[in-house]
């Protein structure tokens, strides 16, 4: 019989967010923490075979879908090899990637290979100029090339993830949006939290919504067509361009609410369980497994994250003094 994890508010816990790295060859602004990204010696960072353990038990206990994240998760050594293992050696039948697209035209094969299915890519303009001023590289071009690798290999879905930057990329949400009228791609607009180094607080009077960019693509394309929810969309709620191959969805973590839906444990790179993205609450396993690991207690530890579960966030996100780096976003 297949288990469940339900926390104290009755939701089904059945997503692991795993980050595998804090680094990343990107420097994107609304990442950074205030204090920069500190490097963390190696050893603090989790192996891949306790990440494993984690997991498996994580796969015991209810969780069937697991994300790669980071950091860029690509740049980390081993990791076709540890995806495989994810899929192949533990079983799970969801594996997904969030990445930022600069390895993937060199690495989509092997992912599919190792059993990836679907990926979701952070692009926030199509512009190169904007490109290396958001993220401190000139790889635009890298990037396009790794979304149509993506393609060649067959990962479906592929998703697109925009964070909304004022003054930045409001220009480049109707290209975003032309994308699926030709391609079966999920495009999806995501209000930007107030993690980055020099960026205005979440609720200042210039930040830029969701609902605003719908409003964007809507005067460029007509009105837009809700889609049905489905429970791989996640917190997004997706719309279809009348006759449009892919769709287009937005994610509200600043105007919304949408806790109560909320199905997701994450691992951070440094082998703590988070169990709420905007709560500092972690519960250290990298410690208990290197002193005394025993598979029943890792499971104990599991339940407890996902009971420390709050109900829902504070009600205004102001400012985050953590990196999504290292939570793993
Ligand atoms: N606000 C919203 N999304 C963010 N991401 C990183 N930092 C932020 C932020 N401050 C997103 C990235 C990527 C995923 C890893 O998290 O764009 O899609
Ligand atoms: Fe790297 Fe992603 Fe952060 Fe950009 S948002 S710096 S790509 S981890």
């Amino acid at each position: 019989m297949r288990r469940n994890l339900v926390d104290h508010h009755g939701r089904i816990i059945d997503y692991l967010r795993i980050s595998i790295t804090d680094l990343c060859n990107f420097r994107c602004v609304y990442c950074r923490p205030p204090q920069g990204v500190k490097l963390v010696p190696h050893s603090d960072i989790l192996r891949y075979e306790e990440i494993l353990r984690i997991a498996s038990a994580a796969g015991n206990l209810g969780i069937r879908k697991v994300r790669v994240t980071g950091g860029e998760p690509l740049v980390r050594r081993g990791v076709l090899d540890f995806i495989s293992r994810l899929t192949s050696e533990i079983g799970f039948e969801d594996v997904a990637l969030t990445t930022n697209g600069s390895r993937l035209s060199e690495m989509a094969m092997g992912l599919s290979q190792a059993g990836l299915r679907r990926v979701n890519i952070s692009l926030d303009t199509l512009r190169r100029d904007s490109f290396v001023a958001i993220t401190g590289t000139d790889e635009l071009e890298k990037v396009l090339r790794g979304i149509d690798s993506c393609f060649e290999v067959g990962f479906d879905p592929i998703k697109l993830n925009v964070v909304l930057l004022k003054g930045v990329n409001e220009a480049d949400i109707p290209e975003f949006a032309k994308l699926t009228l030709s391609k079966p791609i999920d495009v999806r607009f995501i209000e930007r939290m107030p993690f980055g180094v020099d960026m205005p607080p979440a609720d200042s009077p210039d930040s830029f919504s969701a609902l605003d960019a719908i409003k964007i693509v809507e005067r460029a394309f007509g009105n837009l067509t809700p889609t049905e929810r489905s429970r791989q969309d996640g917190p997004a709620r997706m719309y279809k361009i009348d006759g449009a191959q892919g769709r287009i969805g937005v994610i509200d973590p600043v105007t919304g609410h949408f806790c109560a839906t909320c199905n997701r444990l994450r691992l951070t790179a440094r082998g703590s369980l988070r169990p709420c993205l905007l709560s500092p609450t972690e519960i250290d396993m990298k410690s208990f497994l290197r002193a005394l690991p025993d598979d029943e207690q890792i499971e104990m530890y599991i339940r407890t994250a996902v009971l420390a579960k709050p109900a829902s966030r504070f009600s205004s996100i102001k400012k985050i003094n953590i990196g999504m780096n290292s939570i793993g976003g």
